[in-house]
């Protein structure tokens, strides 16, 4: 293996990805070439619509590519069984959904705790440490125990932030994942996830609507109707700083 496959920790290869059939097939990625380095911190953006989310699920292993290759840290995902995905989604990666996704019926420490307890088979004190440790990062303290419906929208995204972590993935997908904050919170977060990311070497791809968010990337990737017409640094890929600078 060389060196470059090793530094790989995502790589597309004329990735497809189309929905329905026969009349009513509609193909929303065209050939997707993508590649993130591990530790690489990555803005995906993009208009409504253009494909952001569908991309995202397929890199998390939750949905099946139409055509084309994805490796995860090398390995091709495409023969792997459904089995084997969750296996390596588990060990992987880390997800925050444009729509919390928590669940209701769990306090918001179990829902943190998740990843961990399906990893070991069951909740533990140490785990419920970390969790609550987590939640204190995101600005939840003493929020552990009530429900997620308890709890306000922006509240909720910063569990399944919280959540995204808890396992130390070397890749973690977020959705929008501040999306529903005020600014304040909003920098919060991402100050966690940067904070993760130079610490720990996370690599992140985050999907976000808002161009100062993007800007604090190191690349940002933009798409465009299901292909990839930016990739860059922020400088090069964000019209408003370009405009800025002329
Ligand atoms: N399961 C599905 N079945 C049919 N079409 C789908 C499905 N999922 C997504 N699409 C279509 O794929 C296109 C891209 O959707 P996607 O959710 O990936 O956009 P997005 O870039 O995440 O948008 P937003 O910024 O609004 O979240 C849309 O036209 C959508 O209607
Ligand atoms: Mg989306």
């Amino acid at each position: 293996m060389s060196a470059e496959t090793n530094d790989a920790m995502l790589e597309l290869e004329a990735v497809t990805k189309s929905f329905g059939e026969g009349e009513a097939r509609v193909e929303v990625l065209h050939g997707i070439d993508l590649r993130v380095r591990r530790g690489e911190l990555v803005a995906l953006v993009g208009p409504s619509g253009s494909g952001k989310s569908t991309l995202l699920n397929l890199i998390g292993l939750l949905d099946r590519a139409t055509s084309g290759v994805l490796r995860v840290q090398g390995r091709e995902v495409g023969p792997l069984d459904d089995a084997a995905l969750t296996k390596l989604r588990g060990e992987t990666l880390g997800f925050v959904f444009q729509f919390h996704h928590l669940v209701p019926a769990l306090s918001v420490v179990e829902n943190v705790m998740m990843p961990a307890a399906l990893r070991a088979g069951g909740f533990d004190a140490a785990m419920r440490a970390r969790a609550t440790a987590l939640l204190e990062a995101v600005g939840l303290k003493g929020q552990g125990e009530r429900l997620p419906r308890q709890l306000s929208g922006g509240m909720q995204q910063r569990v399944a932030v919280a959540r995204a972590l808890m396992n130390d993935p070397p890749l973690v997908l977020a959705d929008e994942p501040t999306g529903n904050l005020d600014t304040q919170s909003s920098d919060q977060v991402f100050e966690l996830l940067r904070e993760r990311h130079r610490e720990l070497g996370t690599a992140f791809v985050i999907v976000t609507h808002d161009p100062t968010l993007a800007a604090r990337c190191e690349r940002v990737v933009r798409l465009v109707d299901g292909r990839v017409v930016a990739d860059g640094t922020p400088d090069e890929v964000l019209e408003d700083r370009r405009a800025r600078k002329a």
